[in-house]
């Protein structure tokens, strides 16, 4: 019999299977075609020996050893609870049903609480890494019941990605927990990737770089603070020539972003919960307004292209250079600390205690925003136990004291240029607010009161003023 069976063959669930497989577990897989099936498996080479092909759901239920742990891996949304709903027929009290795939957390907690009533255990997790990753070690956060967790653990352990000897996997709380934290992965996601777009433009507009001149400062500063995976990747993709033209291919690849929604869900969720996620939301709409592309080109019509030549702006081209890492190093470091604060808001508003130490340590590697950056982070989680923004904690406040210039001279040359820098710009903002002690609130909050009475708190003294005098100055 199998030790775990997967339904859903596409990219992610194949490459999970073979990991499975290869790790030593005997693996029952399902997909809804069965010719897929067939040809997953006679391209499995070795490790066929250790998959069980199944043509129907219910064979496949019937393949795994009790208690069965069964992973979907198909498309979020009403395919899961299709699947689901179909597995969990042919389930007996202790199996447990695992969706791996990048569902909305809201629809896991739904889910965890259906399949509960009826007995059976469900895990929401989170898988990231890619093709790449779920082939040779992702990055895995798990939600659900700790017992229902631990009799999976150590398959998920074993598929898992190590950072330096230690797994990248972990429950990192109850219900839609491991799905809301893979969601806010990607709403960082999106923000790193934005933000280094943002500074391919400048470097790209402002001046006048090749795309292999572009490769080798992105390869350069892989070696400093901003060593990551994203950044790793962005060298890469400037490097390659497109065979059909001999030019770079990015010059040909059309500049509208697709999104598939966990980036928006990060937003959305953080303003639910009332925390200001500035970066991952300014994310979020530069790829809704890459998307109108013909709006774009109209807009240029009407308004003209501004002359994007920085000119010196920010010192020579090595000067520049310099002060754009550092100006990605400091919008980073705001967007990982508004990530942080969503989660940090969560864990507290749905009991969850989300061990944000370990949530770091799991995405040191495998996922898809692994970086250096990340183990500082871990670093400061395991010496702090809790931090309250990233910002205000060592080794991140020596860091922005010395790069926040830099992000300013940044923002400040890309708008007088009109060179978009929305997520930088974004970064600036929650930087200056957030160290400005006495903001501009107190004029909303008379206004606030001026015209719906809401009531203000005066400086220094105890309570509510029910309403100001604002009738005195009538005309
Ligand atoms: C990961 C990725 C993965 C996927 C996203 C991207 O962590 O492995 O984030 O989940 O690439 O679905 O989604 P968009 O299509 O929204 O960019």
């Amino acid at each position: 019999m199998a030790d775990i069976g997967l339904v859903g063959l596409g990219v992610m669930g194949a490459n999970l299977a073979l990991n499975m497989a290869e790790k030593g577990y005997s693996v029952a897989v399902y997909n809804r075609t069965t010719e897929k099936t067939d040809a997953f498996i006679a391209n499995a080479g070795s490790l066929a020996a250790n998959l069980v092909p199944c043509k129907t759901l219910t064979g496949l239920a019937e393949t795994v050893r009790p208690p069965r742990p069964i992973v979907i891996m198909v498309k979020a949304g009403e395919a899961v609870d299709e699947q689901a709903e179909v597995l969990a027929a042919h389930f007996s009290a202790g199996d447990i049903l695992i969706d791996a795939g990048n569902a909305n957390f809201r629809d896991t907690r739904r889910r965890v609480a259906t399949y509960a009533a009826r007995g059976i255990d469900f895990l929401g997790v989170g898988v990231s890494g890619g093709e790449e990753g779920a082939r040779h070690g992702p990055s895995v956060m798990a939600g659900g019941k700790k017992e229902a967790w631990d009799r999976v653990a150590d398959i998920f352990t074993a598929i898992s990605a190590k950072f330096h000897g230690e797994p990248c996997a972990a429950r990192v709380g109850p219900e839609g927990a491991g799905h809301f934290v893979k969601t806010i992965h990607n709403g960082i996601e999106y923000a790193d990737m934005q933000m280094i777009a943002e500074v391919y433009g400048i470097m790209r507009d402002g001046l006048a770089m090749t795309a292999p001149e572009m490769a080798a400062v992105f390869a350069e500063w892989n070696d400093g603070p901003l060593k990551s995976y994203l950044i790793e990747i962005s060298a890469k993709v400037l490097e390659v020539v497109d065979p059909l033209t001999g030019r770079p291919l990015v010059e040909d690849i059309l500049d509208t972003a697709g999104q598939k929604g966990t980036g928006r869900w990060s937003a959305m969720e953080a303003q639910d919960l009332g925390v200001p996620a500035t970066v991952i939301e300014a994310a979020v709409a530069a790829r809704s307004l890459s998307a109108r592309k013909t709006e774009r080109v109209a807009g240029e019509a009407l308004f003209g292209a501004s002359d994007k030549a920085l000119k010196g702006a920010l010192g020579d081209k090595e000067q520049t250079l310099r002060i754009l890492e550092e100006a990605l190093l400091a919008g980073k470091i705001a967007a990982y600390a508004q990530g942080f604060d969503v989660m940090a808001r969560a864990s507290e508003t749905w009991n969850w205690d989300l061990p944000l130490g370990t949530i770091a340590r799991i995405w040191r590697a495998g996922c898809i925003i692994r970086s250096a950056f990340l183990d500082d982070i871990a670093s400061s989680y395991t010496l702090m136990g809790t931090i309250s923004n990233l910002m205000m904690v060592e080794p991140f406040t020596g860091m922005l004291r010395s790069s926040n210039r830099s992000l300013r001279g940044v923002v400040a040359a890309a708008a007088l240029k009109g060179i978009a820098v929305p997520a930088l710009s974004s970064a600036l903002a929650y930087f200056d607010l957030s160290r400005t002690a006495r903001s501009t609130a107190d004029l909303t909050q008379a206004q606030r009161d001026f015209f719906g009475a809401h009531g203000f708190e005066r400086i220094g003294a105890p309570g509510i003023v029910a309403h100001g005098p604002w009738a005195m100055s009538a005309g």
